[in-house]
């Protein structure tokens, strides 16, 4: 029995390309462990987005590298963005690396492993344009996915902006969108296995077919996709990532809130609140404009809550410059939050053009800061929540309490109520009894399957799901 060692660090799309690559090696009859030095092969999935990225994986290659020194058949790879932009720098600096498959072609890890076992020496494919042998997404084993009831899919790679800061455009390249009917077939051997929510995933979902039907310029492929994935029997929930407030439309927003499936739920990160940070960041946006694309979720998506990114500490940004984006955050009321201190990234506009001249306990308060000013409107907002009814989907036993399961509500918040793990996979309604900024505690109200029938009510996460909950009885 082969054993394979497995790290992956970044996006949701890193989690799921470790996914595809690791069911690659299940299929071939590999077992994974988290213990290196019990492992044929090591392999990591990288990230570029901050350095502290990338310096972690140089720890864990020099980790690596002394068990090789002991046990010289170890290979040792290394995938994703990393490998795409420093690939020169990892051959001369980690000479013991074996194995170097960049974000488009990842998928022939297990076939390149048997070539370098049998002699053929280091393997570095990074091109830009995917094997037609070896496609990212072709052929999924789905039954290698870590969720049970949930799973992502990936409809478009790549991104075609140029935001200042962003090393994404230079690892990924330009956008690539899968067929619609691709897509289909992969949710449905999903759905035929267990899964009742999907995640549909891109670095900007908005522009999703965009390459593929250049005419249908603003349409909203995105729709038609999800309009299509919404008629498969036995998918429930339907999320994507990620809605920049970029080529959205008010009429996409409308499309939207008109799929029952469509969880009410949009990230839409926002980066700044402030327009000259924003235009340095060339986010192609104003304020102004992202309260407008908040607006349009809101009046056409009944219920929706909205996530959000931010970067503090971006070049020349001034105290007042981050009291913007301190009072967008205020005024908005995300859901939730993602706060980063900005990381300069070699080949980025940015880099060649503007200092990183915030100093680092600068980016570090500002982070704790805006951290803070979320997590007190976050719990504020959910301190409305007690008393309510929510639907969840049950995912199993929670990882802190043995008695309780979590799950997620429609509006995508991790909910804990009592139970067992016979319970995963059903909907369950829940009365929220207790909150905090990242999380809800609840009773449960009804289990699918102990009521007569559970009618699939749409959506309305925050004020409609209630409502519809509250006409479920056990
Ligand atoms: N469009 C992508 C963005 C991926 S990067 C998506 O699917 O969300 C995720 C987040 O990392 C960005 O939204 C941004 O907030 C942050 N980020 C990107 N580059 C960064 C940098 N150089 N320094 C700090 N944070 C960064
Ligand atoms: Fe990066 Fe901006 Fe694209 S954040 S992934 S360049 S939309």
């Amino acid at each position: 029995m082969k054993r394979v060692y497995f790290t992956s660090f970044g996006c949701q799309m890193n989690v799921l390309d470790s996914e595809l690559v690791l069911g690659d090696f299940k299929r071939t009859g590999y077992q994974q462990t988290d213990d290196m030095r019990l492992a044929d092969i090591v392999l990591i999935n990288t990230c570029s987005i901050r350095e502290l990225a990338e310096e972690k994986v140089w720890s864990l290659l020099g980790r690596a590298r002394l068990i090789k020194q002991e046990r010289p058949a170890l290979k040792i790879g290394v995938m994703g963005c990393m490998a795409q932009r420093v690939k020169e720098e990892l051959i001369r600096r980690a000479p013991h690396v074996d194995l170097v498959l960049g974000t488009s072609n990842f998928r022939s890890a297990v076939q390149d492993l048997e070539d370098i076992e049998s002699g053929g020496g280091r393997v570095v494919r990074v091109a830009k344009r995917p094997d037609p042998e070896f496609l990212p997404d072709a052929d999924r084993n789905v039954a290698a996915r870590p969720d049970a009831f949930r799973a992502f899919v990936t409809i478009v790679r790549g991104c075609n902006h140029s935001c200042s800061y962003c090393i994404v455009p230079h690892t990924r390249g330009g956008e690539v969108s899968r067929p619609q009917a691709e897509v289909w077939a992969e949710v449905e051997r999903l759905v035929a296995d267990g899964v009742r929510e999907v995640t549909f995933l891109g670095q900007n979902i908005n522009t999703y077919g965009q390459d593929l039907h250049p005419q249908r310029l603003h349409t909203g492929a995105i729709c038609d996709l999800l309009e299509a994935a919404s008629g498969i029997e036995g998918l429930d929930r339907i999320r994507f990532l990620t809605s920049n407030p970029f080529d959205m439309t008010e009429d996409m927003m409308r499309r939207f809130g008109s799929i029952p499936k469509v969880m009410p739920w949009l990230h839409i990160p926002a980066q700044a609140g402030n327009d000259a940070l924003l235009a340095r960041m060339q986010r192609t946006y104003t304020v102004d404009e992202y309260r407008t694309v908040v607006g349009w979720a809101r009046k056409h998506i009944p219920g929706v809550e909205i996530t959000s990114d931010f970067i503090v500490g971006f070049s020349g940004e001034t105290e007042e410059e981050f009291e913007g984006t301190k009072a967008l955050v205020r005024e908005i009321g995300f859901m939730q939050t993602y706060v980063f201190k900005y990381s300069l990234r070699p080949m980025t506009i940015s880099a060649r053009r503007m200092p990183d001249d915030v100093p680092e306990d600068v980016k570090k308060s500002r982070n704790v800061e805006l951290l803070a000013v979320q997590d007190e409107a976050a719990l504020t907002r959910n301190r409305g929540l007690v008393g309510r009814r929510l639907e969840i989907l049950i995912e199993g036993i929670s990882k802190s309490d043995d008695r309780r399961v979590t799950g997620r509500d429609m509006n995508n918040r991790l909910v804990h109520c009592e139970g067992d793990a016979a319970m995963a996979g059903r909907m369950a309604i829940v009365e929220i009894t207790d909150v905090a900024a990242h999380s809800l505690i609840g009773k449960r109200v009804a289990l699918e399957s102990e009521v007569g029938s559970w009618s699939y009510r749409g959506y309305g996460g925050g004020a409609a799901s209630a409502c519809g909950a509250e006409t479920v009885s056990a």
